[in-house]
């Protein structure tokens, strides 16, 4: 997802985690503090424990990601475990209170198989009664279809590190079942682009996301529409669910 050390740098400056501004990060924030171990599943650059461990957080923090430079970036801290792997690949261990999917990684996990094979080993990472938190976008919400420059939600002014205007937006490649492909523009401030990243996401709705839970072994304990708790609305925006390992 993020071919270099730059790309996982723009992943940050894009998507700072901030309790304080976001509700999304709000929302995880305190289950996080509240678990004496957590693994973060798809952590990217790491930052929810990174802050987690700098609020002081005493007990094991262990985040998982397949892609090398978002854990390359994650690793500037040390007193987090960092491991190089995919959902699927979560060690069977029963270790953790808490298992997290943000930022919306549970949507990177693009086959039924990906999903089977993921879920049973985030439960088998948790202790019997350990919870699994995550967000998908709903499908009634059809995001996909305000990804675009034209959209001025959508155009993102930053300004990098070296002082640079960036300036960053998406566009829809294509609509496959439930998979949308996309592709993110990083440009300058005279239009010259800079990057462009790729990425499928899978919009599961919520029949079939709880049917894949309940047979992995979850039980849905709470789920939501948006961060401020609101009931699983018909048009989304969000999926937002806290899952305990029966
Ligand atoms: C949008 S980022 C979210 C990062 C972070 N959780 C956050 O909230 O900022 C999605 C992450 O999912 C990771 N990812 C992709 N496929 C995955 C898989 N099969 N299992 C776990 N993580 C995966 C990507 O490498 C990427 O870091």
């Amino acid at each position: 997802m993020y071919p270099d050390s730059d790309t996982a740098a723009l992943y940050d400056l894009l998507n700072p985690w901030d309790p304080e501004r976001n509700a999304c990060d709000r929302f995880y924030h305190p289950l996080v503090m509240g678990a004496d171990a957590v693994l973060d599943v798809g952590c990217g650059t790491g930052a929810m424990l990174t802050l987690a461990r700098e609020r002081g957080h005493t007990g094991r923090l262990a985040g998982l990601d397949p892609d090398r430079a978002a854990l390359e970036r994650a690793r500037r801290r040390g007193d987090v475990e960092w491991i190089e792997g995919r959902a699927a690949d979560a060690a069977p261990g029963a270790e953790f209170a808490l298992a997290t999917m943000t930022g919306h990684a549970f949507q990177t996990l693009l086959t039924d198989d990906e999903v089977r094979a993921s879920l049973a080993a985030v439960r088998n990472a948790l202790r019997p009664g350990g919870l699994f938190a995550f967000e998908t976008r709903h499908p009634a919400a059809r995001a996909w279809e305000r990804w675009n420059r034209a959209n001025p939600n959508d155009m993102t002014e930053l300004v990098d590190d070296a002082g640079r205007a960036l300036r960053y937006w998406h566009d829809v490649d294509s609509v496959a079942g439930d998979v949308v492909t996309i592709r993110g523009t990083l440009a300058d401030a005279e239009g010259r682009v800079l990057r462009v990243l790729g990425e499928s996401l899978r919009f599961l709705g919520v029949t079939e996301l709880n049917g894949f839970l309940a047979e992995a072994g979850f039980l849905v304990e709470e789920q939501y529409g948006d961060w401020d708790r609101a009931p699983l609305g018909e048009a989304g925006p969000e999926i937002i669910t806290v899952a305990r390992r029966r």
